[in-house]
């Protein structure tokens, strides 16, 4: 597969616009990705990402909290907010990194970025149940012992470990989120950067409740779509108010500054795969498993438990 690698590094690492993906636009919108980028199509492999997170899981009591190691201080140095054209994107410096919870290896932490719908609509990738919540962040992490840096790690089915944590919104604005958010307008346009004096990443997190989660392995939600990723998506989402929200969904363009066309990003996630018999595992202590088995049996299947021994 050396034609495929190539292609793959190219677009990596240029920003060539004529292979450049897009959400919008029917020739490079998510469905169009496996046109462009061959991993990305899922007739190719089916181990895609995201995925609907329901009921089909598997309880796996020895996946207890990762170690979010760095995470409760603010690093030394300067961190990065930066426009790609496809999403917000904060690069961490060193200081940070995560094992545990079954995590095969220890990895790096090397940025964080938000997938969001448009400012009325919800535009988290993973869904619950069907429910989409406004929005996800991903924090991107690479089996650092191993690779020197991201390309080499996406070769690896369990290269990247990604933690997913959806943003749902609350009438009380959240003060842990203005740090970062209030420098969202100096990187409205594509290509620009700003820089971000590191603050603790918990003050991002569920902290309470990182214990519940849910694994499976997938892939990359953006091209080249590779099948490298150790997902951990935190089942109880954090808050932050509909103000904050429509910074980022209002305030962000995939254009460059001065173009003819300004184009608000919107709605900069992937739909849902099949998970193709894949096992997705519930943390030791998620709750999802018993909260949703009831609604979608039929009456009698639902019955049985009910009357039966109660609920656990
Ligand atoms: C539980 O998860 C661990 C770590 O991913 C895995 O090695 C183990 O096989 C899983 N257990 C079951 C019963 O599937
Ligand atoms: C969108 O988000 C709202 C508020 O969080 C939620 O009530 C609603 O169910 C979501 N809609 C979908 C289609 O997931
Ligand atoms: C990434 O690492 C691989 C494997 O060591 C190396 O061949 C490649 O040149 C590196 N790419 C960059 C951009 O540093
Ligand atoms: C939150 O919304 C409720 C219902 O709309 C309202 O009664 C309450 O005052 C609001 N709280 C705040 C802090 O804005
Ligand atoms: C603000 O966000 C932090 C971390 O994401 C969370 O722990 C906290 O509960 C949130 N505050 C409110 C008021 O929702
Ligand atoms: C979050 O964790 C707290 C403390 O363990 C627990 O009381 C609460 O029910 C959890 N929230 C959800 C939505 O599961
Ligand atoms: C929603 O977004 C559009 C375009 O980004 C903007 O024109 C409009 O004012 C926004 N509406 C609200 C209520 O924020
Ligand atoms: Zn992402």
């Amino acid at each position: 597969m050396k034609i495929l690698g190539t292609v793959i590094l190219f677009t990596v690492f240029t920003s060539n616009s004529a292979l450049d993906f897009c959400y919008d636009e029917e020739y490079c919108n998510p469905y169009a990705w496996g046109d462009m980028f061959p991993s990305c199509h899922p007739i190719i492999d089916e181990h895609h990402s995201p995925i609907n997170l329901d009921q089909h899981m598997t309880r796996n009591h020895t996946l207890e909290a990762l170690n979010l190691v760095g995470f409760d201080t603010a690093q030394s140095g300067e961190w990065t907010l930066k426009n790609n054209g496809h999403s917000v994107v904060l690069e961490v410096g060193e200081g940070m990194k995560v094992d545990g919870g079954g995590l095969p290896a220890e990895y790096t932490t090397l940025q964080l970025h938000f997938h969001w719908g448009s400012n009325f609509t919800n535009g988290s990738e993973h869904t619950i149940n069907g429910r989409r919540y406004p929005m996800e962040m991903h924090i991107v992490n690479m089996k650092s012992t191993y690779y020197p840096n991201l390309t080499a790690a996406l070769d690896d089915p369990t290269g990247i470990a990604v933690l997913g944590v959806f943003i749902d919104v609350a009438n009380v604005s959240n003060d842990s989120f203005d740090h970062l958010f209030s420098l969202v307008p100096a990187v409205a346009f594509k290509g620009r950067t700003v820089p971000v004096t590191p603050f603790p990443l918990n003050n991002l997190l569920p902290v309470n409740n990182l214990s519940q989660y849910y694994r499976y392995h997938g892939s990359l939600t953006t091209p080249p779509c590779s099948k490298a990723v150790v997902w951990t998506v935190y089942e109880v989402p954090v808050y932050i108010s509909e103000e904050q929200l429509g910074e980022v969904t209002s305030g962000v363009f995939h254009s460059e500054e001065g173009d003819d066309r300004v184009a608000p990003l919107h709605n900069n996630f992937r739909h849902i795969h099949d998970t193709f018999g894949r096992q997705v595992y519930a943390s030791k202590d998620a709750t999802l498993l018993s909260a949703a088995a009831l609604p979608v049996c039929n009456l009698l299947l639902c019955l049985i438990p009910l009357l039966g021994m109660g609920m656990s």
